[in-house]
Order: structure tokens, then sequence, then C-alpha cells
């Protein structure tokens, strides 16, 4: 389970009112702990932008981070939840990738949502000692964030400092459309390309553009492209739409959450999913009282997201699957979707009666969406169009 750092709540909650309070009303109160008022104050922004990102927003101003309401907001809620999913979404890449500097870069970054996400990635370094210094030797990565907005990109170097996340880091803003991303950052390789709730932000076709160019000019040879993404059926079902246009058009190649480069079979059999997956997450208490607050529900991480490269993916056996759904629980039954190569052009059903439940089936019940899962039953599993777990 990903942790934030230990000093993340006081560093976060003193830059808040460190940066947003000069210059109001509140200006006198910006070095005294942090209060009721202070949770009222912060707690409108964090309101407004629920209601864009969730149901109106097609009326989100376009650089909404101008609007310091909406700026604080997103520091005191988005960023921690995000910076966790980041973090969580990271472990679908192995170990080994992250035992060497890397060279991270970060487009429509924000706050430095992602930078945080990989400094969280490794929970040891969410431990600083009493010294600030991280425990571990862990290695020092090297960030280079772009935004449109560059209030928001001073927030990203403040937290930095803030927090003592080691390692450089370079900010860069401008608008990163309209062919204008070689002039924001100019081309070089990267190993690790994060895309965290952005594409979303445009249309379709700028979205594969975008991604067009990042694999052939940005992304260094064996780097990883992370896309994170709200799971809302929408916006992740044009993300596994941009995902098989990618391997269509022999762009890219896609190393998680799908398990082979075939067409996603989620999509083409279904009208109505959206690949998924949850993280587990210990919800830090200042997001507990702000969804009490505001009547959010935010008890579990949910995100979609693809692992993307230029080098091919590794190939899996016809008994590795990922779940691809919750527990579908019916009369006598409990029910559940897989999907891998043992199961294409189709998910694979697998179901297992109430009265067939016994310890030797219990890693039924343990699956969880996003999980991988090795079967024990040889090919009998690809073979039969709908299995029954016994
Ligand atoms: C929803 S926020 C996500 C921030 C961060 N990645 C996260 O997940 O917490 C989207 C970000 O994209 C930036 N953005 C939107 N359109 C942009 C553009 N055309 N050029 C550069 N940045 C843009 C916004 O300013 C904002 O910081």
């Amino acid at each position: 389970m990903k942790q934030l750092p230990n000093n993340f709540e006081s560093a976060l909650k003193s830059y808040l009112k460190k940066t947003f309070y000069p210059g109001t009303r509140k200006e006198d109160f910006s070095v005294r702990d942090f209060t009721e008022g202070d949770y009222r104050f912060f707690a409108k922004g964090v309101g407004r932008l629920t209601e864009y990102f969730t149901s109106d927003r097609g009326s989100l101003p376009r650089n909404y981070f101008n609007q310091k309401d909406l700026r604080s907001g997103y520091l005191f809620y988005f960023l921690p939840v995000n910076a966790l999913k980041v973090a969580g979404l990271l472990n679908y890449i192995p170990d080994p990738f992250f035992q060497r500097p890397l060279k991270v870069l970060d487009l429509g970054s924000g706050p430095g949502t992602g930078m945080l996400g990989v400094h969280c990635r490794g929970a040891p370094m969410c431990a600083p000692s009493e010294k600030g210094q991280t425990h571990g030797s862990a290695p020092t990565h090297h960030y280079t964030l772009a935004d449109q907005n560059r209030d928001v990109l001073q927030d990203a170097l403040g937290l930095k400092t803030a927090l003592g996340i080691p390692g450089e880091l370079r900010i860069r803003a401008g608008d990163l459309l309209n062919n204008s991303l070689a002039k924001v950052v100019p081309p070089e390789p990267y190993d690790l390309i994060l895309l965290i709730n952005f594409l979303n932000e445009f249309s379709s076709e700028r979205r594969a553009s975008l991604l067009d160019i990042l694999l052939r000019r940005y992304l260094a040879p064996g780097g990883r492209i992370l896309i994170a993404e709200p799971a809302l059926q929408r916006i992740t079902r044009e993300l596994m739409e941009l995902r098989d246009e990618l391997l269509q058009t022999e762009r890219g190649h896609v190393y998680a959450p799908c398990l082979h480069q075939e067409a996603c079979p989620m999509l083409a059999h279904n009208q109505r999913d959206w690949c998924h997956i949850y993280l587990d997450w210990e919800r830090p208490r200042w997001i507990e009282k702000l969804d009490r607050m505001l009547h959010l529900r935010k008890e579990y991480l949910k995100s979609s997201f693809l692992i993307l490269g230029n080098e091919p993916a590794p190939t899996y056996t016809a008994e590795t699957w990922r779940v691809v759904s919750g527990h579908i629980n019916s009369k006598g039954k409990s029910e559940m979707l897989l999907c891998g190569p043992g199961g294409l052009p189709q998910l694979k059903r697998v179901t297992r009666l109430d009265r067939d439940q016994s310890p030797a089936n219990q890693d039924f019940d343990r699956a969880q969406r996003g999980d991988l899962v090795e079967t024990v039953v040889g090919d009998r599993l690809t073979k039969e169009k709908k299995f029954r777990v016994r």
C-alpha cells in the first residue's frame, strides 16, 4: 500500500497558507496552526473543482489554475490522491526499471503529481528520517515538468523543497498542443513519461498525434509512458480506443494492463464496460475530513491506465490472465471476467457456484480487479468458453 511522505500533511498545509493567504483577509493566519476555518477556506476550491470534473466539465475554464481557489483546492485534495494513484500504477512496471536514476518527463504536470508519485513509489523513500534524509539507497531521479500554468509549476518547485524530494527539477511553462510541444520541451530521450489526467483534456486526434510524437522523439529506448485517467466510463473507453489505434498502426507496444497486443476484447464485445482498477490505500485524515465536509467518496482509489513503450512487450502464456471485473454475484454463484492471451478474442467468464466454495478455490474470492492470476488447470481455461471453478 502506497503512502505519502510522513511530512506531507504538515508541509502541504503550511505551504497552502503561506502561498494563498497573503493579500487576503486571512493574511495574519498564515503562520498559525491549521484550523477548521482553514479547512473551510480551502474546501471551497475542492468543491468547485469536483463539480467541474464530475458533472460540469464543459464549463471548466481553459487555464483553471489561474483561479487561486481552484489551484489551492487542487493542491489540497487532488494532488495527494492522484500522486498515490501514480505510485500504485508504477507498480505495474517491474522493479528493476526503477533501480537506476531515471529522466522523468511529466506533461500537464499540474503541481508535480507525477514527481510525487514516483517519489512515493518506493515506500521507504516516504519515511524521511528525523534529519529530513530519506532512508535506503533509492536512486535520485531527474524531473522535467511541463504545464501551461506557471503558478502551478511554482507550486511543484515549492513542494519539492518543502518535502525534501531529492533530484534535479526543471520546469517548462507553455501550451503543449498545437505543434508547440517541441518549443516548450525540446525533444530528448526520457526514460519515463507521465501523462496523468491530461490526455482527456484533448480531442482523440490530438491525443493520438501527441502519443506518436512522444514515442518517436521523446521516449528513450526501453522507456515507459504511463497514461492514467479517471476511471469513468467514457474517458476509459476512449483510452481503450486509443490503445487499439496505437497497436493497429504499429506505433508502440502495450505493457499493462494488457497481456497481449491484439484488439481489446472488452471494447469489441461489450458496449458498456470499461477497463479500470482499484488501488489499495489508507485514506489520509485530511482527505477523509474533506470527503465528509463535501459529501465526497474517496474510500477507494480507482484509475484506468496504460503503460506503453517502443520495444516489444513480454509475451505471456495462456496460463496468465488479468482480472478485469469485480466479483459479479448473483443467486447461487459468483463470476469474474478475465483477459489474457488464452481467451482471445473474447474475455473469459469464470464462474464459481456457491456450493463449490472450498479452501481449494479461495483464491477466487481473493482475486481483485487488476490482479494478475496464474491458473493451474492447464489449457482447460483456454478451451472452455465458460469455465467453472471447483
Ligand atoms: C487535471 S490536471 C492534471 C494535473 C496532474 N497531472 C495531476 O494528475 O494531478 C490537467 C493539467 O493539464 C494542464 N494543461 C491542460 N491543457 C494544457 C495545454 N494545452 N498545455 C499545457 N498544459 C495543459 C493543466 O494546466 C493542468 O495542470
